[in-house]
């Protein structure tokens, strides 16, 4: 016991030197330049050992913030144990010569381990939000701190992610694609990504209801019009975030046509390119949401879905999950300072647009960053309302005569 209290406060001692230096924040031109011009492996290890300390010391900080009864929900504490136990392999580097050859693929290896070791944190965490409901019910106060947590959280991961895979993709034995530079297409053709994405969700839309709707795609280039759409991008990225918006317009696309004699209306997608913004809209006939209820949609806590089964979120990719697809594809679309909104017309459809910076030299890594305005974040709870309120008396004086 006592020698893990030691332990505990060495680490501790670490996370708190490694959370006061902020993450350095790269453009995927920056990840482009490195990767492709005779990357150096030891260049790319000194970064990594410091960057991913650093990356994962800031949230480790933050998860003190949140108030107890969240953080020691059982599955929220596992969560913890993965994040300590990384950090602590990745400081066992903290004095390693990049001269060795045997450092530099321990180091692969690493983060290998790592990256397994998290891959399944976004449902655990998911159900440790649901424990902490199941116990203690929904509280605004709480669910605006989980709100800001997470999203700095899930974003954390996603950079974590990017740099661990640059590093192994490039350096490491897994064949990459041969025109990729790690994870990045110097030349992602967006509507190939689109009807990738789209084939994936239609197979298992169909295998849920038996039929989908067809798609109809479309595409704009304002800068070279007979020139296909094309971006410096994480193609798996863009997929990610396409494939939840066409399982999402299918759903509800099916949901209100199927039993349609005219069959169902097809989910549509503009791709459009200009001087700064690269767009994707996809647009169904699925009947839409009220506006009163979109912002509920992004929210972790609102969720409705039923508990995750982790076992089964292995085998089979289900075509509507806990609620997690339109939240943490927003965080895929900001992390490289684009972002993702859905306009919805009630009763008829909605549109969800993807923005992402045409120009990589302008996609820098959007990271959260620990200190004091963050702190605020977790002191001051949502504000008191300051425009009037239907559902509130009427006729009372607003402020009391003494
Ligand atoms: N295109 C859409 N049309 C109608 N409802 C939608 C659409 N996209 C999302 N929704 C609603 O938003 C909810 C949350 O979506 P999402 O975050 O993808 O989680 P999940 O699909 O796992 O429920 C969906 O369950 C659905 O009720
Ligand atoms: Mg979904």
């Amino acid at each position: 016991m006592r020698l893990i209290n030691i332990l505990m406060k060495n680490v501790n001692a670490k996370i708190e030197h490694y959370s006061r230096f902020s993450p350095s924040p790269m453009s995927i031109q920056q990840f482009l330049d490195f990767g492709r011009e005779n990357a150096c492996e030891k260049t790319s290890y000194m970064f990594l050992r410091k960057e991913l300390a650093v990356r994962i010391a800031n949230t480790l900080r933050e998860v003190t913030l949140l108030p107890s009864s969240l953080v020691n929900q059982p599955s929220l504490k596992r969560v913890q144990t993965w994040y300590i136990q990384s950090f602590e392999e990745v400081l066992q580097f903290e004095d390693q010569s990049p001269e060795s050859g045997r450092t530099l693929n321990d180091f692969l290896d690493t983060l290998n381990r790592i990256r397994s070791r998290h891959n399944d944190v976004v449902p655990t965490v998911a159900q440790g939000v649901i424990e902490y409901k199941e116990a203690h019910g929904f509280d605004p106060f709480i669910s605006n701190n989980v709100q800001y947590f997470l999203d700095r959280f899930y974003t954390n991961r996603i950079s974590f992610r990017m740099l661990m895979n640059q590093h192994t993709l490039l350096f490491g034995d897994t064949a990459a694609h041969p025109k990729h530079i790690g994870g990045i297409d110097p030349a992602c053709h967006v509507t190939e990504v689109v009807k990738d994405a789209y084939d994936v969700a239609k197979m298992l839309c169909e295998q849920y209801y038996m039929m989908a709707p067809q798609l109809k795609v479309k595409e704009f280039n304002s800068r070279a019009e007979d020139k296909p759409v094309q971006v410096v991008y994480v193609p798996s990225h863009l997929f990610h975030m396409l494939f939840e918006l066409f399982k999402n317009s299918m759903r509800a696309t099916v949901e209100l046509h199927e039993d349609n004699s005219r069959g169902l209306p097809p989910v549509k997608c503009l791709v459009t390119l200009g001087k700064e913004d690269l767009s994707i809209k996809i647009s169904d006939s699925g009947g839409g949401v009220p506006l009163r209820k979109i912002d509920r949609l992004f929210n972790y806590m609102y969720s409705s879905a039923p508990t995750p089964n982790l076992e089964t979120t292995h085998t089979a990719a289900p075509l509507a999950g806990f609620g997690y697809g339109l939240p943490i594809s927003r965080l895929y679309a900001r992390y490289f300072q684009g972002d993702l909104n859905l306009y919805s017309m009630e009763g008829v459809g909605t549109d969800a647009v993807i923005y992402l910076k045409a120009l990589s030299s302008e996609s820098f890594e959007r990271l959260p960053v620990f200190n004091k305005s963050a702190l605020r974040h977790y002191q001051t709870g949502p504000e008191a309302d300051d425009w009037s309120n239907p559902t509130s008396g009427t006729q009372v004086p607003k402020y009391k005569s003494k």
